[in-house]
């Protein structure tokens, strides 16, 4: 699947999605922008952002375990890595979007990819 980590600055549109005071390292966001799924991680300094969309069967993935930077969907285990979205253990198969995420200011923002056309 599409590493949406690799898209250059020009293919996305960042939203803000938070303030910096409200994600403490260790925790997560999880919210919709748009309808879209997302969940915003803080973790060892480093913010990620995965949809919130498990690709094996539309599972809460981003309210699973983490392992170092590896989340276990809560519902059948399937694990993902936070920084590419790449499935990395059975059922899932198919990865999920990761997002670029940067700070301006004391905003927290995620980079959406632009809709083509
Ligand atoms: S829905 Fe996530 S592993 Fe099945």
């Amino acid at each position: 699947m599409f590493n949406y980590r690799r898209l250059e600055e020009d293919q996305v549109e960042y939203v803000t999605v938070a303030s910096i005071d409200e994600l403490v390292d260790g925790e997560r966001l999880i919210f919709e922008i748009d309808e879209l799924p997302v969940a915003l991680f803080f973790l060892g300094g480093q913010y990620y952002a995965i949809a919130d969309l498990c690709s094996h069967d539309d599972g809460p993935v981003a309210e699973g375990e983490l392992e170092g930077l590896e989340i276990a969907c809560p519902r059948h285990g399937a694990r993902f890595n936070l920084e590419t979205g790449e499935a990395q253990t059975l059922p899932a198969v198919v990865d999920i979007p990761a997002y670029p995420v940067r700070v301006v200011g004391d905003e927290i923002q995620i980079g959406l990819p632009l809709e083509e056309g």
